[in-house]
């Protein structure tokens, strides 16, 4: 007898936990299972049932004290389809991710562009095609921007450098032609990490960018000509520096560098001259200055001691060790 009255309690309250202490927003609850619909329900959001609070469902999180949904992460399932324009209402939205999905095709929806409160978004690792929305701009709150390693054409959207506090902008293995806009040299808050490889980028670096103090920067893999020492410099602090397989064409000789850097990479361009001396003080862990037009003695000293011929050959008549002595 108290046995049953025992499973009768806990099935009763079972019952009203289920009815009445329910986290979720239901407006939230309906967009939820309008995106799963427009994704075709599948495996991965199993979790996604009416009768389960959707604060406890997988890929997404509820704000503390809003109880609002505020992260939407979708990563590595067997999803196809389109990114869903209803995620453009969840109000709420501050971490927008769909990652690793070879089958997410289709366009950037411009509906993400209501969502005023995101800070991450990466769409990345899918097979978007289209533009990089010029939206993005405006979502003044957000910190890091990823869509790299999709299918997206077009220009760069110059007034992506109005964000006042991006940290990171990914936007490296694309099909981006043009050039690097001329207003990424002047982003108004902190410098953020710039990452455009692995596009078709053409045109000179804009001088604009030698005012820009980058802590990391990559530009490799692209159709890049002219001058990139001007982002070089004893007064910046960079750490990562890689400007590979361009077409780049400059005088090395007279280049002064970040103490910070840790990484440069040079190789695969038209670089001429020699290399400086400078370079010997500089506590490199990874530096690549093969595939050029250098030549002259390989300074001796530092860091230097540690890259074997790789990192020098392919020069034009670069010498002494690793490589040959000079004559
Ligand atoms: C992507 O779609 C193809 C063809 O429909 C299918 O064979 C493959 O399993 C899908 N991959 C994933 C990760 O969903
Ligand atoms: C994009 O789709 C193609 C096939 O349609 C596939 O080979 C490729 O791996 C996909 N890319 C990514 C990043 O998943
Ligand atoms: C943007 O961030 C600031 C500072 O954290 C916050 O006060 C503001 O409400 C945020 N804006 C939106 C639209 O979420
Ligand atoms: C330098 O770059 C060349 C060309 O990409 C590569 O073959 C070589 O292994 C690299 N060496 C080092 C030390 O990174």
């Amino acid at each position: 007898m108290e046995m049953r009255l025992l499973f009768l309690s806990i099935f009763f309250s079972s019952l009203l936990t289920a009815s009445f202490s329910e986290r979720c927003n239901p407006k939230d609850k309906k967009v939820l299972f309008q995106i799963k619909t427009s994704l075709n329900n599948p495996y991965h959001l199993a979790s996604w049932t009416p009768n389960t609070d959707c604060c406890d469902w997988y890929c997404v999180e509820c704000d503390e004290t809003t109880n609002r949904i505020n992260s939407l992460t979708i990563f590595s399932g067997q999803i196809s389809g389109q990114i869903p324009p209803s995620v453009g209402d969840l109000p709420f939205l501050k971490t927008l991710i769909f990652r690793h999905l070879t089958n997410v095709t289709g366009q950037i929806p411009s509906a993400i562009s209501k969502l005023k409160s995101l800070q991450m978004v990466r769409l990345s690792w899918t097979n978007l095609t289209g533009p990089v929305p010029a939206f993005f701009s405006q979502l003044k709150n957000l910190t890091y921007l990823d869509l790299s390693f999709n299918q997206l054409s077009g220009s760069i959207p110059s007034s992506l450098s109005s964000l006042p506090n991006l940290g990171a902008l990914h936007l490296d293995r694309n099909k981006l032609t043009g050039s690097i806009p001329d207003s990424f040299g002047k982003f108004p808050g902190a410098v953020p990490d710039l990452y455009l490889s692995h596009n078709q980028l053409t045109g000179v670096i804009p001088k604009s960018l030698g005012d820009m103090d980058f802590t990391r920067i990559d530009l490799s893999r692209n159709k890049l000509q002219g001058d990139a020492s001007i982002l070089f410099g004893s007064k910046k602090t960079t750490q990562t520096l890689d400007i590979s397989r361009n077409l780049f064409e400059f005088d090395l000789s007279k280049a002064e560098f970040s103490i910070e850097l840790i990484s440069l990479d040079l190789s695969h361009n038209k670089i001429y001259g020699s290399i400086p001396e400078g370079i010997t003080s500089v506590d490199l862990q990874a530096f690549n200055v093969s595939y050029n037009r250098l030549c002259g003695k390989i300074p001796v000293g530092g860091k230097l001691r540690s890259f074997d011929y790789s990192t020098y050959f392919h020069n034009r008549c670069l010498c002494g060790a690793p490589l040959a002595d000079c004559k």
